[in-house]
């Protein structure tokens, strides 16, 4: 939620701002906005409303240069999307400028101080307040600017990631972290700032992560120093960065979202690599498998998530009770953290996050942890703040997911808590060996499948094209279909801005059965399986109010063939693994409608990739 991205070194700023800036986009779109210095004692400082690609319309041919500088895109938290409100934002002196993303919770009272101090404020953001209350520190204090943004964070309380800098000395940069990631890449005589990897990859693979209240003093005369918020000196560890470059371009695909999906073969096998071997018959997962006994002998496993990850933690819950037999919860975080909930120490914890930076599932893995309870993690970003406050976990390995829409991390989720599944059915000797055996074959078969799946993706653009001025959507699928449909709602809702609803197929005549009408397009997932049969009923239901049903059915399957309006054939599977197939159409149909409607597929309106705000 909003990107930053800093320089400083003997390289052309510009270059590095706004490449990183565009690199960064995915975080954030309202607002982007960049400030340089050239001649020491002056700001080049440009901001506007819009993309990036506005910012650098806007700049045109005004100077460009300067070795050091500062650069954000913005999603709006405190005050619209617009010009004034654009980070980065100067102190009242004009000397400082800041860029931040997170909130300053306290921005109200200390403004109301700050006021009364004679400072005067032009923009609506808390952003501004904190720049004129390091100023005022200052100044106070008679300090360095590293000392005055330890002093000044102090006072605020928030969540916070930013980079201040001083006209006066174009040789450093103070960086910054509480709840909100910043990354610090070391050049080979220059540094980098990030809120991800994504604007250094290019750069270094060498980064420290900042941990929460550390601030660092980045200069080019005396290297890179780290404080805690109470004075204590940390020594910085380097690490090294795992992502490549080439993850982070389109690859001649037309967007980012149609890459991600195209690679899910890939992604599914690299997420299975050396964690499962059907020949002889094994399945584990590393980073968890220490914990096993803990988790088979735990009451019940909670789930907590946002979003897509919610819906793969759904699928969770199915695979993990019907092959381990352990009970499990699924909790939307932002929920949980917030309704007092029961959680004792036995319990096991598992937080399913793409991004490892959601604010709310983070919040919940602390209150989850105060309480004594275990806490697992599900992560795609390696390093990533909830990767690094769980016990244990497991990555996905998906790589970088650039398209706001999930799709590659949806079916990377999945995959882990079918490894988990079986494992732990494997463990408590819960599934007959004859059975497990079965099911490792079958997983290993998956992501041939997936790219079989994928083929119908000319099938999916014809659906498109007749569907793709609809006002409104249903979903539905039973068992581990059903969150299957809750996915695909969310996928089209999200980038195509049509209203749709996931429910399970059978709950529709407690009620949603009343929008189904000739206008009304019904998608159902109806495999061979389990509950086939009863969604088949489900079908006849929707097609007697004349709905239009669409159905994702498995190949060669001569019923759904003469009863739906449209079929698109998905290979067989087991039952379990019909959500890592199911959902490839889904992907591909809302993809196609929000081209088909010219929307912004990869930044929808609204959104941002990461949610670092409560
Ligand atoms: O990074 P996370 O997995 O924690 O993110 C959770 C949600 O914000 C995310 O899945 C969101 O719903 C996506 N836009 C869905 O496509």
């Amino acid at each position: 939620m909003c990107g930053i991205v800093a320089y400083v070194g003997e390289k052309d700023a510009y270059e590095v701002l706004i490449k990183g800036l565009k690199r960064l986009e995915y975080r954030g779109y309202d607002s982007a906005g960049i400030a340089m210095i050239d001649n020491p004692g002056e700001f080049l400082h440009y901001k506007c409303k819009g993309k990036v690609s506005n910012l650098e319309e806007f700049i045109g041919e005004q100077s460009k240069k300067g070795s050091i500088g500062i650069g954000h895109t913005r999603w709006a938290t405190h005050g619209p999307a617009n010009d004034v409100n654009a980070h980065p934002h100067v102190s009242g002196d004009g000397k400082l400028a800041l860029i931040h993303n997170g909130i300053i919770e306290n921005y109200d009272v200390l403004k109301k101080e700050l006021g009364k101090r004679g400072h005067e404020f032009k923009s609506d953001t808390d952003t501004e307040v904190l720049i004129h209350l390091i100023e005022e520190v200052k100044k106070n204090e008679a300090v360095s600017l590293f000392e005055a943004v330890r002093l000044a964070l102090n006072e605020v309380i928030g969540a916070y990631a930013i980079v201040v800098i001083d006209k006066d000395n174009p040789r450093e940069l103070i960086a910054a972290k509480k709840s909100s990631p910043l990354v610090i890449g070391m050049g080979d005589d220059d540094f980098y700032i990030g809120s991800d990897a994504t604007p250094i990859v290019e750069y270094t693979n060498n980064v420290v992560y900042l941990e929460d209240g550390e601030i660092a003093h980045v200069s080019l005369d005396t290297g890179l120093k780290i404080k805690q918020l109470d004075n204590q000196e940390i020594t910085p560890s380097i690490q090294e960065l795992q992502i490549k470059l080439e993850a982070l371009e389109k690859g001649g695909y037309e967007h980012f979202m149609l890459k991600e999906i195209f690679e899910q073969p890939k992604t599914i096998m690299d997420c299975m690599r050396g964690r499962v071997n059907a020949q002889k018959g094994h399945v584990s997962l590393g980073g968890i498998s220490e914990y096993k006994d803990k988790i088979l002998a735990a009451p019940r496993i909670i789930i907590i998530a946002c979003g897509t990850s919610w819906h793969a933690g759904l699928v969770g819950e199915y695979l993990i009770e019907d092959l381990a037999r352990i009970p499990v919860e699924v909790e939307y975080a932002s929920e949980f953290r917030y309704r007092n909930p029961i959680i004792n120490e036995n319990d096991i914890v598992l937080a399913i996050s793409q991004s490892g930076e959601t604010a709310d599932t983070l919040a919940a893995i602390k209150l989850a942890k105060e309480k004594g309870a275990t806490i697992l993690g599900i992560c795609n970003v390696v390093g990533s703040t909830i990767s690094r406050e769980t016990h244990a976990g497991s990555y996905t390995h998906a790589g970088p997911e650039v398209g706001v829409a999930s799709t590659k991390a949806f079916t990377a989720q999945v995959t882990v808590l079918s490894l988990l599944a079986l494992m732990l059915a494997k463990e408590k000797g819960a599934v007959e060996a004859s059975k497990l055996n079965r099911l490792l074959f079958e997983l290993e078969s998956i992501p041939e499948k997936v790219e079989e799946a994928l083929k119908t993706d000319g099938i999916c653009r014809f659906i498109a094209d007749i569907y793709m001025n609809a006002s409104n959507a249903l979903y539905l699928g039973r068992g581990s279909s059903f969150p299957v449909a809750l996915e695909g709602a969310l996928k089209l809702k999200e980038i195509s801005y049509i209203h749709a609803e996931g429910y399970p197929a059978a709950e529709m005549k407690h009620g949603p059965i009343a929008l189904i009408d000739e206008e009304m397009p019904v998608f159902v997932v109806a495999t061979k399986g389990a509950s086939y049969e009863k969604v088949l009923s489900n079908i006849q239901e929707v097609k007697a109010r004349k709905g239009k049903v669409i159905v994702i059915s498995s190949k060669g399957d001569e019923t759904i063939r003469e009863m739906a309006d449209h079929y698109i054939e998905i290979p067989h599977t087991e039952d379990m693994f019909i959500p890592l197939l199911a959902t490839i159409p889904f992907q591909l149909l809302s993809y196609h409608i929000a081209v088909m409607r010219e929307c912004n597929v990869d930044q929808p309106r609204n959104l941002a990739k990461s949610v670092t705000v409560e």
